[in-house]
């Protein structure tokens, strides 16, 4: 029999993994009503049943009636009168709710953790066997899904707090894109292009270059600009930004969550070294990871790990040679690799988020 300890460590693992599962699980499905329109169509429509919503969908009723069945077990999903025939139950979206799964614009949007879920899914036995081989698996084997929840993630910190806080919390940056002769901006492995988008649109003088070395995503981010109003700003390159041929002379040079994915940092670093102008500012935006490995972590380091080991670090690992840095990349990490492309420091930028820290890499 297992000690009292042990089986108390026992209970408390089988409860979590527990909880896990059940987590898993309904995010699944939650990523089902995202992609299937459901939420949309009920926050659309108001209260539906289950063959109003199959109607609006185009879907099948059974299944969305299962759905809807679980949705409102699940308590995501409010049901209006439990007690009727399952056929004529009404099902809404609570008003709180909605912002979470539909409003692309909103910081609480978090649909697209629930894509990236399923994406991780779908290329975890290429990770299975990159673990075994040391190989890795490529950003375009994550896929639609996973291009899109990375998108859509950080979408709405591109659009919102990008220009409204965190660039003027840098004086000096902020001013210059204010200012005249109209600044240039490199916005380097821009993915779907909303950072560079919400960089043009926050200060109406810059001209943007985006730069990505991933087809699908530069599709994607042309795409996206050519949707807004500042298309005649922003151009979409498709580049390594590790190419030593890359040219420019930018008063900003920005690399926003991708240092870490990144094979050759130091190289990347190097080329960004170079494209800024000589009153030229280089801030990269990266993980707000601890400076130190701790054991048990908190839980952005806790998710920071398992981006890592799901996607970052085979991302990393796709390429040889490669750093292989991984999600966590520690303040350390950046110093040295700042210092092996040749800048003299890196500043930590007093700018607050839960998720990232912003680094200002100077000389
Ligand atoms: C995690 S995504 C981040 C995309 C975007 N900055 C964002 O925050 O949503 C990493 C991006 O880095 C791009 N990337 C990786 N290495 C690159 C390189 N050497 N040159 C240009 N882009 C690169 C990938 O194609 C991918 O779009």
């Amino acid at each position: 029999m297992a000690a009292p300890a042990e089986e108390a460590q026992r209970d408390a693992l089988v409860e979590r993994l527990f909880g896990a599962a059940l987590g898993a699980y309904e995010l699944m499905t939650v990523h089902l009503g995202d992609r299937l329109g459901y939420y949309r169509a009920l926050a659309a429509d108001g209260d539906s049943t289950p063959a109003e919503l199959a109607a609006a969908t185009g879907t099948n009723e059974r299944y969305a009636r299962e759905w809807l069945e679980q949705q409102a077990v699940a308590g995501i999903l409010e049901v209006e009168d439990a007690g009727a025939a399952a056929e004529e139950r009404r099902y809404r979206l609570p008003a709180g709710h909605a912002e979470v799964l539909i409003d692309r614009d909103s910081l609480a949007h978090l649909t697209p953790l629930a894509r990236y879920a399923v994406s991780f899914a779908g290329t975890l036995a290429g990770v299975e066997e990159a673990f075994r081989t040391g190989g890795g698996v490529p950003w375009e084997e994550y896929g639609e899904l996973g291009r899109s929840a990375q998108a859509d993630a950080n979408r709405p910190l591109f659009l919102g707090l990008l220009g409204s806080e965190w660039l003027p919390a840098i004086p000096d940056v902020h001013e210059r894109l204010l200012a005249d002769p109209p600044a240039k901006v490199a916005d380097v492995a821009c993915g779907a292009g909303w950072s560079s988008i919400g960089l043009a649109r926050a200060y109406p003088k810059v001209t943007v270059d985006g730069y990505d070395l991933d087809e699908a995503s530069v599709e994607v981010a042309r795409e996206n600009v050519a949707a807004t109003e500042v298309a005649d700003r922003v151009t979409i390159h498709l580049r390594d930004a590790g190419d030593p041929e890359l040219a420019g002379s930018y008063q900003l040079v920005t690399v926003f969550e991708a240092l870490h994915d990144m094979s050759r940092p130091v190289e990347v670093l190097r080329a960004l070294r170079g494209l800024a102008a000589e009153d030229g500012a280089v801030i990269v935006m990266d993980e707000r990871v601890a400076d130190t490995f701790t054991a048990p972590g908190d839980e952005i380091e806790r998710i920071m790990y398992t981006y890592s080991v799901l996607c970052c670090l085979p991302v990393g690992l796709a390429d040889t040679p490669s750093a292989g840095t991984g999600t966590v990349m520690r303040a350390d990490t950046l110093r040295r690799y700042a210092t092996e492309a040749g800048f003299a420091e890196v500043e930590v930028l007093p700018i607050e988020h839960e998720v990232f820290r912003f680094y200002r890499l100077h000389g």
